[in-house]
This record gives C-alpha cells, sequence and structure tokens, in this order.
C-alpha cells in the first residue's frame, strides 16, 4: 500500500498537482461521508488538487539531497 501511496503521489507531482498523504483522520466520518462499506478498512486519504496562487509562485522550499542524505555511512558523501 505505502509503494502504491508514493508511486501516486511522485505522479501527481509530475503532472504539477498538489496532494498530501494522510493517514491521520476519522475512519469512521471518512466512511460515512464517502460511502464505504463497514467492512473495509481505509488506509490512507490522498487529497488532490491544484496548487493555490500564492502557493504555485512560491513554490517548495527543499533542503538539497546533500543535506538529508548520507551514503554508505553517516555523513559520508562518496
Ligand atoms: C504515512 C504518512 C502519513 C501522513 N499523514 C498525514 C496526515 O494525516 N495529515 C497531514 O497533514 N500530513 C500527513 N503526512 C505528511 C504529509 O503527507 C507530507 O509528507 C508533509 O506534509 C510534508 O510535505 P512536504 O514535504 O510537501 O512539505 C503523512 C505522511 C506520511 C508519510
Amino acid at each position: 500500500m505505502g509503494i502504491a501511496v508514493e508511486h501516486f503521489i511522485l505522479q501527481a507531482d509530475e503532472l504539477g498537482l498538489g496532494t498530501c498523504w494522510m493517514g491521520l483522520f476519522d475512519e469512521k466520518k471518512v466512511k460515512r461521508a464517502l460511502g464505504i462499506p463497514r467492512d473495509r478498512k481505509v488506509m490512507a486519504l490522498l487529497p488532490l488538487g491544484y496548487f493555490g496562487e500564492a502557493l504555485a509562485q512560491r513554490g517548495h522550499s527543499r533542503k538539497t539531497l546533500e543535506e538529508m542524505s548520507s551514503f554508505n555511512g553517516w555523513n559520508m558523501r562518496e
């Protein structure tokens, strides 16, 4: 399930859409709102949509790959 969700998120990003992996929600309320049968388990929610004007202009600020990863050991780069 995790792999499927991650692929969904990556594809959404590729298409310029915004989404968010949500694992914290009231499952009963979600099932009621979406008409999901009681014997089904809701593992995650993925809202999907276009970025608002402000966020689209500002963009995401991300740490660089070097800042948040290591290879073959702590703080090793090569
Ligand atoms: C397993 C998992 C569950 C998550 N559940 C929630 C959630 O219920 N609500 C929420 O606001 N963010 C949740 N997040 C965090 C967002 O999906 C997202 O990773 C976070 O907001 C950082 O987004 P950014 O990297 O685009 O800034 C969850 C992330 C993961 C990996």
